[in-house]
Order: C-alpha cells, then structure tokens, then sequence
C-alpha cells in the first residue's frame, strides 16, 4: 500500500497540520463558509447600532415620530440579511464538514491498512476501527466548533469594540483589556487541561478495544465459565476510564465557573460605567442601550466561545492521539516499481529476521527455488514456517539479507505488485462478512461470474455451497463463522484458483480437511500446482511426498533439504517424522 494518500500528500501527524489539510483541499468552501459566518456574524453587531439609531430617534420624542422609520428600516433590513447569510452559512457548512470527514476517515484507513502485519498485532483491531471513527466526530465537530461558536464570537468581539470606539474610546479600550484578560486565563487552563483530555481519550479507545476483544472471544468466555471473570476485568478497565473521564470533565466545570464569573464583573461593570455617563449627560440613552446590549452578547458569545475553545482542545486530543498511533511513518517503505510477471523463481540470501521481541524466528536462511518447483516445508511447530512464506510476501521486512523474486529484491518493488505474483492459501482464511461470491471473487475483482463458479467448482466447494440457504449469494458471518473450517479452507483454495499468479503458497491449506475430501482437494491442488512455483507447509507428510523437494525447518535453520524420496531413506528427522506418521518406507 502507498504510504502517500491519493491527494498526493503524506498524512500530517500533528493535529493542527492534519485538520488544516483538509480545509486547503477545498480552499473555496472554507473560504466563502468563512466569509458568510463573518458576514453574518457583523450583521448581528450593526443591529445593536441598528437599536441605537431607533432609541435615539425615539427619544427624541413624538413631534418628531417621522425621524423613526429609516433606523426601523435598517434595522429590519440588517436581521433578514444576517439570517440569509447564517443560513447559507448553514447550507455551505453542512456540506462541507461532512465531505471533509469523509475524506479524513478513508485517509486514515488508507494509511492504516499500508502499516506492516506486525503493527496490527502490537494493536487492537476495535480500538484502531474505533480510533477512526472518534477522529471523524472531533473533526466534525472541530470544523462546526469553529464556524458557529468560535469565529461569530470573535468577530461579535472586534465589531463590539469598534461600536464602543464611536460612544468612547475609553470604553472600546476596557473591553478589549477585559477580553484579553479572560482569554489569556481559559487558554492557559486549555492547554493545562489537555492531559486530562488525551488521558481519557486513550483509556476510552482502551476500553472499546478490550470490549471488542472480549465480544470476539465470547466463546472462549463461556466454555471457560468465565463471564464473572470478565466481568470484573471489565469493570476495572471502565473504573480507570471513568476516572479519566471525570478529571476531564470537572476540569471543564472549573473552567466554566471561572468564565462566568470573569464576564458577570465586566458586564455589570460596562452598564453601570454608561449609567454613569449618561447621568453627566456625557452619552443618549441609545449608546447605554447598545453598551448593555453588546456587552451581554459579548457575555454570552465569550461563554460559548470559551466551552468551544476548550471542548475543541478536548477533540485535538481525541484527533492528536489518532495521529500518533495511526500516522506513524510505514515501517515498509513501497516503491513505485512494479514486479513484471514472471516465472516466479524465489531466492533467499542470508536472510535473519526476528519478531519484535527478538528472538529469532529466521537464522541466516540460504535458499534458492528454482521457477516452477513444488517445495514442501516441514518441521515441528513454532520453527519458523509461517513466518518464512510471510517473509516471500513482505509482510515485514527482513533484518539482514535479501529476499529475490524472479531477481528483484522483494524491498524494490511496490508490494501490491509483489503480491499480485503471490496466490496464498492460508490456515484459517479469514472472510469478510460478505456473500461467498464476494469472498471468493476477492482472488481477482475483474473476474466473471463463470470464472467464480469454475473456481469454486474446482475447490470443491459447490456441494455445500450448493446447500446453503441462498448458495452463492449467502453471507458468511464475521470472520466465516457460519461455516465450517473445511468450508473456509475450500473457500480460500477456490480464491487461490482464481487469483492464477506464478507463486502459490499453502500454510496447511488442507489440514481442516476429513480424508475424502482431502483427496479430492488434492487432486484440484495438482492442477492449480501445475506450472507454478509451490511453498506448501505440511504438518502431514502425505500431502507433500510427492513434491519435487522437502525443507525440514528447525528453529528458524534448514536443517535438511532434498527429494522426498531422498530423505525418506536418509537419517534424520525427516525420516523419523515419515516413520511416525506411519508411512511406508518404500512408496508413499
Ligand atoms: N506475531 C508474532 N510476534 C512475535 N513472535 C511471533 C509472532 N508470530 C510468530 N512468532 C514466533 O516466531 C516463531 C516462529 O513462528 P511461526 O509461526 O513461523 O512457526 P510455524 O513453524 O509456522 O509453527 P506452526 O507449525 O505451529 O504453524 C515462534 O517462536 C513464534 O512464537
Ligand atoms: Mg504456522
């Protein structure tokens, strides 16, 4: 997967960098959001000047009754615009956040699914799934914070001031110091509250995750009586989140308490400062009722302003803590070469690798397989086997030495078109919850629907399916479970059939099979075999007695390599395995 997202980019990993992204791709809505809201936004501080005007006019009394319809006028004319523009403001916005969430989340995903295998066993699928989703809801409401409740107030802020500069300078310079102060004051408590915030985001993305473990594991919980059991873990995990969560939130309460308390000073503050005036006869009776009119919206915009200053640090969090687990760099870098089609010739040179816990599942490995030979790999469990085919398909990178497929090095080629060689049969195929249809035209999206069912006829697959309430259209359940293990296992053969790439490797694709049907899957396998490069790793040694060659592993090394029939008659533990699983010496 490319580490670049399809605008081009890499993902940001700071939360400011990453939302800004997504406003400079759609620069001209943001823009036309911004000015509508900022229209709006002075609409709604000329009204009070619009009230003046009126108050003004009135009191100058009934002679002069003539002079009050002009500020009715304006006045009116001033609330209808700014509602058209809060409305289309409305209509823009609406359209715009959603679109941008969208986009964010499939990013998001786009960048998870490029991380290597062993990032997403470090990590829980439910807490990376949910992690997404909460990123999509802050954004949202991030943008939204910002269009109704952070910008209308700020701006409501700079026209009250230039309002307040018409009546007395004195008084336009009072409210700017009282603003500021305030606003140094809920900052400085944001910042100092973000902790708290990203504190709790993590534990509730903990708690998903451990819920999503334990719900996938539901039969494990039973036949182990085990339901108090969990019951109690997860008590205790929700118990630190609870805690988390009411740190966070008291802090919010701390900080409104504070605010309120601010703003209630400086409002009486400014009416009782233009009673004052008013009594010298220095300012109208309109300018005392604009004053207390601004200074109540600043109140109450500021209160808005604030919650929205710290319920948006509370959503950078929740966004920060995203980035940091899912926007770290691709442990794989990709590379825009493709891997031409070839004959599918692999080739390991010295090659160690080792888990994250380091110790060594591979050891300096030679291995040269030659296009088109079936190589059957034995060895006890836990030797390595797994992780050896994983390696040919890049699921990690190796920690010394080079893996050559067709002679190019497996790390110069993008990995897509490094798996497009690869057809892989696995122990336990997972399926999506999607039709068999579906799961088995995954090998190969182009296919047609007779190339699917001579795909699922070859795999032997058509007698069940054939019984199933709607055949080939029936839904399989998370991961299969509605079907068998054997069922699953054809599924996957029939996939690897119709993936037709010059490699094939089987991870015990046939162990979950009963005898009879074995044969027959073997049979099928003969065929999809012919002509292709075969990893086959085989616990039962009759499943690959007839393979041109056998590696016995043993503790990450090759311990022996050869014709079936070449070891069977060597000493060694190819020998002894064939011996115990009852095979005859002479002929398979
Ligand atoms: N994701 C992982 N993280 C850490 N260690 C792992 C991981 N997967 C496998 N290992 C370790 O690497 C070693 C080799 O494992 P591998 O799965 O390749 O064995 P295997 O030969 O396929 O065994 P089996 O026959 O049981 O499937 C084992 O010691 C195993 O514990
Ligand atoms: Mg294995």
């Amino acid at each position: 997967m490319n580490s670049q997202q399809p605008h081009g980019l890499p993902l940001p990993n700071t939360a400011i960098a990453f939302l800004w992204r997504y406003v400079t791709l759609r620069p001209w809505h943001f823009a036309t959001l911004f000015l509508l809201i900022v229209g709006a936004a002075s609409c709604a501080v000329a009204v009070q000047f619009g009230m003046k005007l009126l108050v003004d006019a009135m009191a100058q009394g009934r002679e002069a009754a003539g002079h009050v319809w002009p500020p009715f006028t304006v006045f009116i004319a001033l609330i209808v615009v700014e509602n058209v523009f809060w409305r289309s403001g409305g209509y823009l916005g609406c359209r715009t956040v959603v679109a941008s969430c969208a986009d964010l989340r499939i990013d998001l995903f786009n960048h998870l699914t490029g991380h290597p295998m062993r990032y997403f066993s470090d990590h829980f699928a439910g807490a990376l799934a949910n992690r997404i989703s909460s990123a999509g809801a802050a954004a949202g409401s991030i943008y939204g914070g910002l269009a109704w409740k952070i910008i209308p107030p700020c701006v409501d802020f700079i026209g009250a001031v230039v309002v307040l500069f018409t009546v007395r300078l004195s008084m336009g310079v009072a409210l700017i110091g009282a603003v500021v102060v305030v606003a140094t004051l809920i900052t400085v408590m944001g910042l100092r509250g973000r902790s708290r915030h990203i504190d709790f985001a993590s534990q509730a993305a903990r708690v998903g995750g451990e819920l999503v473990d334990q719900v996938s594991n539901v039969w494990t919980i039973k036949a182990f009586s085990a339901r108090h059991r969990e019951r109690r873990r997860l008590e205790q995990a929700i118990g630190v989140e609870a805690k988390a969560q009411r740190r966070s939130w008291i802090y919010l309460e701390k900080a409104r308490v504070l605010h309120d308390i601010c703003l209630s000073i400086m409002a009486g503050g400014m009416l009782g400062w233009s009673i004052l005036l008013w009594q010298d006869g220095q300012i109208t009776p309109g300018d005392v009722v604009m004053v207390s009119a601004l200074s109540f919206r600043i109140l109450h915009g500021s209160r808005d302003l604030a919650l929205a200053l710290v319920d948006t640090s509370q959503q950078m969090g929740v966004i920060a803590e995203t980035l940091r687990i899912i926007v770290q760099p691709h442990a794989l870098s990709d590379s825009a070469a493709e891997l031409v089609p070839g004959r599918g010739n692999i080739r390991f040179i010295d090659v160690s690798y080792s888990y994250a816990d380091g110790r060594g599942a591979i050891k300096h490995l030679f291995l040269d397989i030659p296009a088109g030979q079936k190589v059957g790999i034995v060895g006890p469990s836990g030797a390595g086997k797994s992780t050896l085919v994983s390696l040919v398909q890049r699921l990690d990178d190796v920690r010394s030495g080079v893996i050559l497929i067709d002679d190019r090095d497996v790390r110069s080629v993008s990995q897509d078109s490094l798996r497009r060689q690869i057809a892989v049969v696995p122990q336990e195929p997972a399926l999506f919850n999607r039709t068999i249809f579906e799961n088995i035209a995954y090998g190969q999206p182009d296919a047609t629907e007779q190339q699917v069912l001579d795909a699922a006829r070859h795999a032997y697959c058509e007698e069940f399916i054939r019984d199933l309430p709607e055949g080939f259209n029936t839904l399989v359940g998370e991961r299969g479970v509605m079907l068998s293990g054997g069922q699953r296992q054809r599924l996957g053969l029939a996939r690897a059939f119709l993936k037709n790439a010059p490699i094939l490797i089987l991870d015990e694709a046939t162990s979950a099979l009963d005898t009879a049907s074995e044969t027959k899957v073997q049979m099928a396998l003969d065929d999809l075999m012919r002509g292709r490069t075969v990893l086959a790793v085989a616990h039962r040694l009759s499943t690959v007695a007839r393979f041109d060659r056998i590696l016995v592993l043993q503790a990450g090394t090759i311990v022996q390599d050869g014709s079936p029939d070449e070891l069977r008659h060597r000493k060694g533990p190819f020998q002894t395995l064939w011996q115990a699983q009852g095979m005859e010496l002479g002929k398979r």
